[in-house]
């Protein structure tokens, strides 16, 4: 029987299967825990089982070892240093796939609520300002006809793409093979739809210069990492009208603190990064974080390994 600390309450049975075979605690609040308190608790353990939030570097690993895995609640694992887990002979599983459609379904939510307005329009209806009889009130944008722009084509970008396709979009993507740079893409597109992963050469990779070849038109949408941004540079364009709008599950930084001059910034929609947040998708990814944790305590190969390169040693 292994320990186990799990940083947040997970919807489903996954805990309870986790702790048909071993010893589990689960950190009982909604928010994260401190780093403090979780380096406490993870040197108690012998894996965890850990949200974006929590933060395993270098530093905690050395303060925490020997662990035997972490499974990352989540298929982005920037908040794991990937390497120092590998050195350290710890695998890292995350849930793939099973959140695809759910995040390419949340893109898309927000792709048409920023085309048609909806924010401002329900906004009109609660505060008694119907516009009665008035063609030109909330006049927003087609999506049939539209150029979508997707960078990062890997499997959420390209479900999205499958949606705008569903609606009649023309589709361009800058993966290797088609031929089209980031720039074709910024400059071609009336919706930008985000979906690569983060690291070291995509943080920040859209900055003023990105945002000022995108259409005047153009809305740009964000379901990756909110660090793919430079959120000063995107108020700036959204108050200049360098592009039309832009709507985001994720922001640099989370939690986007309620008054945070982003906010400020006309059509713009902004969620709590909930792209995977379907009940569904959420015990998926419970189920496969689980499942990660028993194989690696079992001695066997996590069956999705975020640093699979940790076998090879
Ligand atoms: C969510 O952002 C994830 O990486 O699963
Ligand atoms: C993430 O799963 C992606 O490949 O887009």
């Amino acid at each position: 029987m292994a320990r186990i600390y799990v940083t947040r309450h997970l919807p489903g049975d996954a805990v309870d299967r986790l702790r048909a075979a071993h010893d589990v605690d689960v950190w009982p609040e909604d928010g994260p825990p401190p780093q403090d308190v979780l380096v406490e608790h993870a040197r108690e353990a012998d894996a965890l089982l850990t949200m974006l939030t929590e933060r395993i570097d270098a530093e905690f690993i050395q303060a925490t070892q020997p662990l035997r895995g972490v499974a990352n609640y989540a298929v982005g694992t920037d908040n794991v240093d990937l390497a120092a887990c590998t050195d350290a002979g710890i695998p890292v599983g995350n849930t793939p796939d099973v959140l695809t459609d759910a995040t390419a379904d949340l893109a898309f939510a927000l792709l048409l609520a920023a085309a048609r307005r909806i924010r401002d329009a329900d906004e009109a209806v609660r505060t008694g300002n119907w516009p009665t009889g008035s063609p030109g009130a909330f006049l927003g944008q087609d999506v049939a006809g539209a150029t979508l722009g997707i960078v990062g084509y890997g499997r959420i970008g390209r479900a999205t793409a499958r949606r705008g396709e569903g609606f009649g979009m023309e589709i361009v993507q800058n993966s290797r093979s088609s031929g089209t740079t980031l720039d074709d893409v910024l400059e071609r597109s009336d919706f930008v739809s985000l979906h690569a992963p983060l690291t070291p050469q995509t943080r920040g990779f859209i900055g003023e210069r990105e945002l000022a070849l995108m259409k005047p038109t153009a809305i740009l949408i964000n379901t990756a990492r909110g660090e793919l941004v430079q959120t000063g540079a995107l108020e700036r364009a959204l108050k200049d009208g360098t592009i039309a709008g832009a709507a985001l599950d994720v922001t640099d930084p989370e939690p986007l603190p309620g008054d945070h001059p982003l906010l400020t910034a006309p059509n713009l929609t902004v969620l709590p990064h909930i792209g995977s947040a379907t009940r569904t998708t959420r015990e998926r990814m419970a189920d496969m974080a689980a499942g990660n944790l028993l194989a690696a305590l079992a001695g066997e190969r996590m069956p999705y390994c975020a640093n699979p390169e940790v076998y090879e040693r």
